[in-house]
């Protein structure tokens, strides 16, 4: 197939004329055969996801993932209902692609939230953060979105997916933000050979480059969620230091977040060390404490302990603040050295993939 130059010559579809004269290859047949079904399921031309990041994930980097190709996410985090209207909104003026929204499964409007959605015919809702409570997941296949959930247990999955979730997404340790026990590679070997064949399957966590997009597609995976590897790209409104210290980063300075009190189980996070992290420990102590004196029930514990990092994260995408603020980074913060449109990474995963996969 062919397609007319501006200049007038023809050149094969796929092929693009770069300044100097030269062309080079811009379509990725293996990878794009491999992502077929999952880029059908997401309506978008590649079945690439930018994970849904909380103060990140706003209008302007979603549509720019969206716009570029890929599938991009709000996430919605601590959002009212009003809020989330908004950004929606806002959002669709900048892409007329699709486009999802996250939300956290025990946000204590949920239900409104879902109803937003509706409102505005948000195409897939990704339900984050646990088990998505009894009605959640009809109301939003209601109005006739698509249902994405994570599951960190194969059970689970399969339970999930019996009850009407569309599609999967598996997130291993290596990532960034709030995670799980168990490293991406080991998720994938679990659940890609039992439920791929059958379900979409999104594997996230740690990948930096196509090698391993290529690798998880041939296992079985429909396509990839990445949230690190977009949070510095330039159409993203994260504060300048916040970039700086992603660019800075080694993937050893992505740490998992300890717990220190055995009674208050709280969710690692993974994040860039600093004396935030510090200040999320001394944190725990002291809900802890209010716990012990009786003053705080389980839940208002639980509830203080994910404030902390709502309020901290912020501090540090938006204000700039790297010092107390939280770095949230995944353990493949070491491959992201500058800043570069949301276009040009996708580009680069995409060739990346087509290469390894050239190369069996
Ligand atoms: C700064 C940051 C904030 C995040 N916030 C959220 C969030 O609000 N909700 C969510 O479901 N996942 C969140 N994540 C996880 C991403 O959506 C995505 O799944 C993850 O980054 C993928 O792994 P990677 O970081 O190794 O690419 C966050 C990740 C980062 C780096």
């Amino acid at each position: 197939m062919f397609r007319r130059l501006p200049c007038g010559a023809l050149r094969p579809k796929g092929w693009r004329q770069i300044p100097d004269g030269a062309t080079e290859v811009t379509s990725y047949p293996k990878t794009t055969a491999l992502m077929a079904r999952g880029a059908e399921f997401l309506g978008s031309e590649h079945a690439i996801l930018c994970g849904a990041m909380s103060w990140v994930s706003e209008r302007n980097l979603v549509s720019a993932i969206s716009n570029a190709g890929g599938f991009g996410v709000i996430a919605c985090g601590a959002m009212t209902p009003d809020l989330l209207d908004n950004e929606i909104a806002e959002t669709k003026k900048l892409t007329s692609k699709p486009f999802g929204v996250n939300l956290i499964t025990m946000h204590p409007m949920l239900m409104e939230l879902i109803g937003v959605c509706a409102k505005h015919g948000v195409t897939h809702v990704v339900l984050a953060g646990g088990i998505p409570p009894k009605g959640s997941v009809e109301a939003i296949r209601e109005f006739g979105a698509k249902v994405l959930v994570f599951a960190p247990t194969l059970a689970l999955a399969r339970r999930l997916l019996r009850s009407g979730a569309d599609a999967l997404v598996i997130e291993g340790s290596e990532a960034g933000g709030h995670i799980g026990p168990v490293a991406t590679s080991v998720l994938a070997q679990e659940f890609l050979p039992e439920l791929a064949e059958d379900h979409v399957v999104f594997v996230a966590g740690g990948i930096g480059r196509g090698e391993m997009i290529a690798a998880y597609l041939e296992m079985g995976a429909s396509g990839v969620q990445l949230g690190t590897r977009f949070a510095c790209a330039s159409e993203s409104i994260a504060h300048p230091a916040f970039k700086q210290a992603f660019f800075r980063a080694n993937a050893r300075d992505a740490e998992a977040s300890v717990q220190v009190d055995p009674r208050l189980p709280v969710i690692p996070v993974r994040a860039l060390k600093n004396k935030g992290t510090e200040l999320f420990t001394q944190r725990q102590r002291e809900v802890a404490a209010l716990l012990d004196s009786g003053k705080i029930e389980m839940a208002e514990a639980q509830l203080q302990i994910e404030q902390f990092w709502a309020g901290a994260l912020r501090r540090a995408v938006i204000e700039g603040d790297v010092e107390s603020g939280s770095i949230m980074a995944g353990q493949s913060v070491g491959m992201v050295t500058k800043e570069e449109p949301v276009a040009d990474i996708i580009q680069q995963l995409l060739a990346e993939s087509e290469s390894a996969l050239g190369r069996r």
